[in-house]
């Protein structure tokens, strides 16, 4: 099993993806990873989340497929039984923290306040999503975040687009940043995946200058 901090340390984007269906998602997961995305994240937003992530796992053995919008502990323990091998929520309560554990699935928990970074640290966390981050102060909010909170890595999630995932990655404290650009909807509204492929090798390429410096 990878740890967050592994899982994190494979690519710059970490896309967030919401399926229709199975085969939309086998389609999309697939035009992606030909693009050079070894991690997904999956939102169990769709009836069709859980079925994705199982799917989805068997396309190549070295894609890594978590489920995303995780909110309760029955969804963390269906996210593990369907194979996931990460979780992200969008924030962080016991009840998820505690599920988690107990069936070994390795967390990206979400903060957005001082309060809500002190309880992840608190529960051990070294590496959290910052969500929803460009509403939410975007570059200069985790630039803030550095004084109080020095050795915590971020995954600045919503509201980034390619343009803003260069600057986000060019932060000393964000390793990895997640959004949905890489699958706009009217590319998959017209199945264009080679659009969805060419998307995805230049969020690939992003440079992440700081990485190795934590
Ligand atoms: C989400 O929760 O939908 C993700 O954070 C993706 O956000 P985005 O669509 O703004 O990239």
């Amino acid at each position: 099993m990878k740890s967050v901090n592994e899982i994190v340390s494979i690519g710059p984007v970490i896309p967030v993806l919401t399926f229709e269906s199975v085969e939309q998602g086998m389609h999309v997961a697939h035009a992606l990873y030909e693009g050079g995305i070894k991690v997904l994240e999956i939102t169990l937003r769709t009836a069709a989340g859980l079925r994705a992530i199982e799917q989805t796992l068997q396309l190549a053995s070295d894609i890594v497929v978590g489920a995303g919008t995780l909110t309760t502990s029955t969804q963390v323990e269906k996210a593990k039984r369907a194979g996931a091998k990460f979780g992200v929520s969008p924030g962080l309560t016991s009840e998820i923290h505690e599920a988690s554990q107990d069936v070994g699935l390795p967390l990206l928990p979400g903060v957005m306040t001082p309060s809500d970074i002190l309880f992840a640290i608190s529960l051990g966390y070294e590496i959290v999503k910052f969500f929803p981050a460009q509403q939410a102060g975007g570059l200069d909010m985790l630039q803030a975040f550095r004084g109080p909170f020095p050795a915590l890595r971020f995954c600045p999630t919503g509201g980034i687009t390619r343009e803003l995932a260069t600057s986000f990655l060019a932060l000393p404290n964000v390793v990895c940043v997640g959004g949905s650009w890489l699958t706009p909807k009217t590319a998959i509204a017209e199945q264009n995946w080679t659009e969805m492929t060419c998307l995805a090798r230049a969020a690939s390429q992003i440079a992440r200058p700081n990485t190795n410096t934590l």
